[in-house]
C-alpha cells in the first residue's frame, strides 16, 4: 500500500513539539511494515535540509488568488529517515525558518495543501491513503473531495489524526478566494461558527480520524475550543490509537547526548552519574532528589501553574528537592522563571529556549517529571521520562491518564493527581518526596519503568488495519 502523510513537522527535519516526533516516527514504522511510505512537509531552512541531498522531482505553477506561486517539489535521496520524505518549496511562503508564528500562516498552509495537490494530480500520483496530520493539512480531505481540479483523488481515502484540537487554523471568509475553486455548494463543509475552520473541515470530510489517545477521544466530546459538538456528532468514523515512542532515538542504552548511556541493571549509578553533570552544570546539589518539567510554556501544559507551584515547595524550607525546567512561550512565565531562578540559586536550574539534547540529559538525570498539563492529547514526555527510568508525576487528563497508573493502584509506577492546580501539584510532589525516601522502592520503579513496553510497534499495526479498513 502506498500511504502519504501530510505534516507541518517531521523530526530531525523540523520539530517544535510531539507532532514532530511522532510524523518523524510512525512512518519508519509503516514503511518497514511494508507499506510504501512517503511524508510530505513544507520546506524549511533547517540543518536537515542543508546537509542532505535533495533532487527536485516536481517543478509547477498555480495560483492563489491573483498571486501566481511557483512551486518546487524536492526528495531526499538516500531515504536515511527510513521513509521517503518530500519537501514542497515556494518562494517566500514555503521557504522559511521555523513551522509556525508568521503573520501569512493561513497563505503558508493554503498553499502548502495546493501545492501539494496540484503536484500530485498533475504527475498522476494516486496513493491509496492520504493521511492528514491536524489543522494545517485539514483542507486537504475537502478539496480532493470538492475541489474542481484534484478529481483523479475523489476515491482515494483519507486518514486525519487530531495531536491537538486547540488550534483549528481558523480564517474568515473573506480568505476562501486563495483557495483553489471547489464545488461552492459545498461551503458548509468548510465553515464552522461563520468562520472557515479547517479543523473541522478535516474532521467533516475525511474518512476516518484518529486521536492520540483513546482518553482524548471522549473528552474532545466535551471540551474542544468549540468543536465539541462536531466530534459528538462524527464519533462512529473515529478511533483513538495511543502514541508510541521511536526507542531507537529514544533509549538509555546507547543516547549519544547523555554525559553516560546506562543499562537497566544499572539503573541508579548510571541516573546518578548523569544527574551529577546536569547538576554540576546548573550548580544544583545531585544528593537532593531532582524533580524536573520539559516542554512548552503554554496554558495547555499549565506552565502558568510553575511559578507557584515553585514557590511553595523550594519556600518550604523543611524541604529538600533541586527543580529544572526546560521550555519556552509565553513571556510571563518566562520572567517569573528568570526571577525564581535568581531567588532560588542552588535549588533551581532553568534553560528558557528549546534544546533537544539537553532534553535527553534532563530526561535521564531527573528522579521525577512533572505534567501538570490543563489538556493532553497523548503527551510524549512521561513516555520518554519512564523509557529513563525517571517517574511522572502527572495531572490525570488524556493520554496522562491511559498511559500512567498511579503507585497507589496495584502494578502502579507513578504519581497522578486531579486537578491541574497548584494546590494538587504540590500534593503530588510531597508525595513524590516520601517516596524517594524509600529507596528500594524508587529502585524497583526505575526498573519497572524502563521495563514497559511504549513502542511504536502496538500502535503502528493499528494504524495499518485503519488502512486497510478505508481502502477496502
Ligand atoms: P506537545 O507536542 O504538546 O508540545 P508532547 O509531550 O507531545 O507535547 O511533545 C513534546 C516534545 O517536545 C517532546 O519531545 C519534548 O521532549 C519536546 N520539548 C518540549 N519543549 C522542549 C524544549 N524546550 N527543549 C527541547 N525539547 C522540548
Ligand atoms: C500534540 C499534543 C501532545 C501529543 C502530540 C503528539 O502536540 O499536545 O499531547 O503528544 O501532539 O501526538
Amino acid at each position: 500500500k502506498h500511504v502519504i502523510h501530510l505534516s507541518a513537522e517531521c523530526y530531525p527535519v523540523a520539530k517544535v513539539g510531539g507532532l514532530g516526533d511522532v510524523v518523524g516516527a510512525l512512518p519508519k514504522y509503516l514503511q518497514a511494515a511494508g507499506l510504501d511510505t512517503w511524508v510530505v512537509i513544507p520546506w524549511y531552512n533547517k540543518p536537515f535540509v542543508s546537509q542532505h541531498n535533495f533532487d527536485v522531482v516536481y517543478r509547477g505553477v498555480f495560483y492563489q488568488g491573483s498571486r501566481r506561486l511557483e512551486v518546487q517539489v524536492e526528495k531526499e535521496r538516500d531515504d536515511v529517515l527510513g521513509f521517503k520524505l518530500y519537501l514542497i518549496k515556494i518562494p517566500e511562503l514555503l521557504d522559511r525558518d521555523e513551522p509556525y508564528g508568521y503573520a501569512d500562516e493561513s497563505e503558508q498552509f493554503i498553499a502548502f495543501q495546493h501545492g501539494f495537490l496540484h503536484w500530485i494530480t498533475e504527475t498522476g500520483i494516486v496513493p491509496d491513503v492520504i493521511h492528514c496530520h491536524d489543522h494545517h493539512t485539514g483542507l486537504i480531505p475537502f478539496l480532493m473531495y470538492h475541489g474542481d481540479k484534484f478529481t483523479a483523488l475523489r476515491k482515494v481515502p483519507t486518514v486525519a489524526t487530531v495531536h491537538n484540537g486547540q488550534y483549528q487554523g481558523w480564517m474568515n471568509w473573506n480568505q476562501a478566494i486563495l483557495l483553489p475553486a471547489f464545488d461552492t455548494w459545498k461551503w458548509g463543509l468548510l465553515d464552522w461558527d461563520r468562520v472557515i475552520n479547517p479543523l473541522a473541515a478535516l474532521i467533516k470530510c475525511c474518512t476516518l480520524y484518529t486521536t492520540v489517545s483513546e482518553g482524548y477521544l471522549y473528552e474532545l466530546m466535551e471540551q474542544a475550543n468549540g468543536l465539541e459538538r462536531l466530534f459528538a456528532m462524527e464519533r462512529a468514523k473515529s478511533v483513538g490509537i495511543v502514541n508510541g515512542i521511536d526507542t531507537a532515538v529514544w533509549s538509555p542504552e546507547q543516547d549519544a547526548f547523555l554525559h553516560e548511556p546506562y543499562q537497566i541493571t544499572d539503573v541508579q549509578p548510571g541516573k546518578y552519574k548523569n544527574k551529577a553533570a546536569l547538576c554540576d552544570a546548573y550548580g544544583l546539589d545531585a544528593r537532593k532528589p531532582l524533580l524536573a518539567y520539559i516542554g512548552r510554556f503554554a496554558g495547555e501544559k499549565g506552565a502558568d501553574l510553575l511559578p507557584e507551584i515553585i514557590e511553595n515547595i523550594l519556600g518550604d524550607e523543611g524541604v529538600e528537592l533541586n527543580i529544572m525546567i526546560l521550555g519556552s512561550g509565553d513571556s510571563r512565565v518566562q520572567s517569573a522563571m528568570a526571577y525564581l531562578a535568581e531567588k532560588y540559586q542552588g535549588k533551581l536550574g532553568v534553560h528558557v529556549g528549546y534544546q533537544e539534547e539537553l532534553s535527553h540529559r534532563i530526561y535521564a538525570a531527573a528522579d521525577f517529571l512533572i505534567m501538570p498539563s490543563r489538556v493532553e492529547p497523548c503527551g510524549l514526555n512521561q513516555l520518554y521520562s519512564m523509557r529513563y527510568g525517571t517517574i511522572p508525576i502527572v495531572r490525570k487528563t488524556g493520554g496522562l491518564k491511559d498511559t500512567v497508573q498511579d503507585i497507589d493502584e496495584p502494578g502502579g509506577y507513578g504519581i497522578t493527581f486531579a486537578d491541574a492546580t497548584p494546590a494538587d501539584a504540590t500534593a503530588a510532589i510531597y508525595r513524590a518526596l516520601e517516596l524517594y525516601n524509600n529507596k528500594k522502592r524508587m529502585q524497583q520503579l526505575q526498573k519497572q519503568l524502563m521495563k514497559l513496553d511504549f513502542s511504536w510497534d502496538k500502535s503502528a499495526a493499528k494504524y495499518i488495519e485503519i488502512y486497510q479498513q478505508v481502502t477496502a
